[in-house]
């Protein structure tokens, strides 16, 4: 009896001690001084083991997920630390901040995304790896879709799929903007790629790539049958047309102008660039086609349709340069369509509303100080995008969709950040913004529409939950009708 007495209070004892000391590891690594004395930003870790992770999800639920950071810079400033997917980590709202980690080269800061996503990617994918690599095929694939041979292309290929499509839509019938902007632009970002026409190659590959992209936010198990198995098949199905692909031009290659992203990589003429990792990065790449763009487009046209006096200016300005060119007996150039000034800055008004992309997700590689706070290593940080887009501090009225407050002068243009910035800043943005520019016009010059209604998702990605659908009326019936 009294031996197990004894035991049970030695036991507690140790314990205690034990729980006792960890908890004073935990808070000297919390209260770690830097150079300046920083300090870990305040903030709360949660729950064991969930953290605040399941408060996140039901805000990003929701249709304000800024609320999660919304309650907690009230209680402990712009930057704050939380724990999230099993992460310690420190969400920034501050545009300076966030600044400086998106502009902070792979020796303070490597990208650190949901598990399943960094999985799917694969350690040679451009999103994940770091350092020359990053920088060589960053610098080679942004300067080719900069081209203006590119931009030709695109251009005459995305007229043409437009036209074919419109054709096919019926007065007053329900067309769903987000599948149609889906099916038209895959087709052409992937030629821009790996230099493939559409055919039955191409229907396999956007088949295949449905399911790839269905597993990027997912649960991160990876058992048969696993939604994260099932797409790392699919990406393995992908990349092996395009090694066969390449492999055809890696034999022709020598004295031939590059046409696409692979020609452009294999021209490189570097050993690092394998057709691993060509394939595997050409899949990864084709993410914009099937998500980011589309769904970039299919938001325009929702605030559009809220917003009769924009819709207005800039059919207005999308008319007269139709009818300019066809008094000049000229086609649209690439040129032309990014002069279309009013249209630029409804699609930067819609790209801070919609925040395609809400945040972004580094890990820091060694402490770091900034503004007298303290990134531990090994933190996940986190820049919330969307509420930076969304701060009264940053734009008058956030909530309001204004696009003429870009010719303003006292707009916090720092605080901009759709694409990301610095080393990792989109290579493809003025790409996304000529396509959005050339589907609004097509779009509004040959059709008046009514939205119907629907509501914006914004998780696990952003897009419109019933596909946008509009009853769209072509303009010269329409006036006939009047
Ligand atoms: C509306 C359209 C788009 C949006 C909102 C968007 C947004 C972004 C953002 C925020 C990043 C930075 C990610 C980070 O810092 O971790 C990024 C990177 C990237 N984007 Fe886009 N993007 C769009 C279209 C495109 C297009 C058309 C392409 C062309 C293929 C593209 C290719 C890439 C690539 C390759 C990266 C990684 C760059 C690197 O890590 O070096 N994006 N994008």
């Amino acid at each position: 009896m009294t031996n197990s007495f004894v035991w049970s209070w030695l036991t507690v004892a140790l314990v205690t001690a034990l729980v006792l000391s960890l908890y004073e590891l935990y808070r000297k690594r919390e209260k770690r001084g830097g150079v300046r004395g920083a300090r870990v930003p305040r903030g709360s870790n949660g729950w064991p083991f969930i953290g605040e992770s399941l408060d996140f999800i039901s805000c990003a639920l929701s249709s304000k997920p800024e609320s999660f950071v919304d309650k907690r810079r009230i209680l402990y400033g712009k930057v704050f630390k939380t724990h999230l997917f099993g992460a310690h980590t420190i969400l920034s709202s501050d545009v300076e901040v966030s600044r400086f980690i998106l502009h902070s080269d792979a020796k303070t800061f490597v990208p650190d995304y949901p598990s399943s996503l960094m999985e799917l990617m694969g350690k040679s994918s451009i999103l994940v790896c770091n350092g020359d690599l990053q920088r060589r095929v960053h610098g080679l694939v942004g300067y080719f879709l900069k081209s203006g041979q590119l931009r030709d292309q695109v251009t005459s290929d995305l007229v043409r799929r437009m036209d074919g499509a419109m054709k096919d839509w019926k007065d007053g019938e329900v067309v769903l903007i987000q599948d149609q902007a889906k099916s038209i632009l895959f087709p052409i970002l992937v030629k821009a790629l790996i230099g493939l026409e559409p055919g039955n190659d191409m229907h396999f590959i956007r088949y295949q790539f449905q399911e790839f992209v269905a597993g990027l936010i997912s649960f991160p198990i990876k058992l048969p049958g696993s939604q994260l198995q099932r797409s790392l098949q699919a990406k393995k199905r992908i990349a092996a047309i395009i090694k066969r692909i390449l492999q055809k031009k890696r034999n022709n290659i020598k004295g031939r102008i590059p046409r696409d992203a692979i020609d452009v990589l294999i021209s490189d003429n570097n050993d690092e660039l394998t057709d691993e990792l060509i394939s595997d990065n050409m899949v990864d790449f084709m993410i914009p086609a099937e998500d980011s763009v589309p769904v970039l487009i299919t938001l325009v046209i929702k605030y559009l349709s809220e917003c009769p006096r924009a819709l207005h200016q800039l059919e207005d300005e999308n008319m007269k340069l139709k009818n300019r060119k066809l008094m000049l007996g000229e086609n649209l150039s690439w040129t032309d369509y990014l002069s279309l000034s009013f249209t630029q800055d409804v699609i930067s008004e819609s790209l801070r509303m919609g925040n395609v992309i809400v945040s972004t997700w580094r890990k820091a590689v060694r402490d770091v100080e900034i503004k007298g706070l303290l990134i531990p290593k090994g933190w996940r940080v986190i820049s919330y995008l969307r509420f930076m887009h969304l701060a009264e501090e940053n734009y008058k009225d956030p909530y309001e969709f204004n696009p003429w407050r870009w010719r303003e002068n006292d707009i916090n243009r720092c605080s901009f950040m759709p694409f990301g910035a610095g080393q990792r800043l989109c290579p493809g943005m003025d790409l996304a913004r000529l396509e959005a520019a050339i589907f609004l016009h097509h779009l509004v010059t040959n059709f008046t529409w009514v939205a119907e209604e629907d509501q914006v998702v914004n998780f696990p990605t952003v897009r419109m939950k019933g596909g946008m659908p509009i009853r769209a009326i072509r303009k010269k019936q329409a006036v006939q009708m009047q």
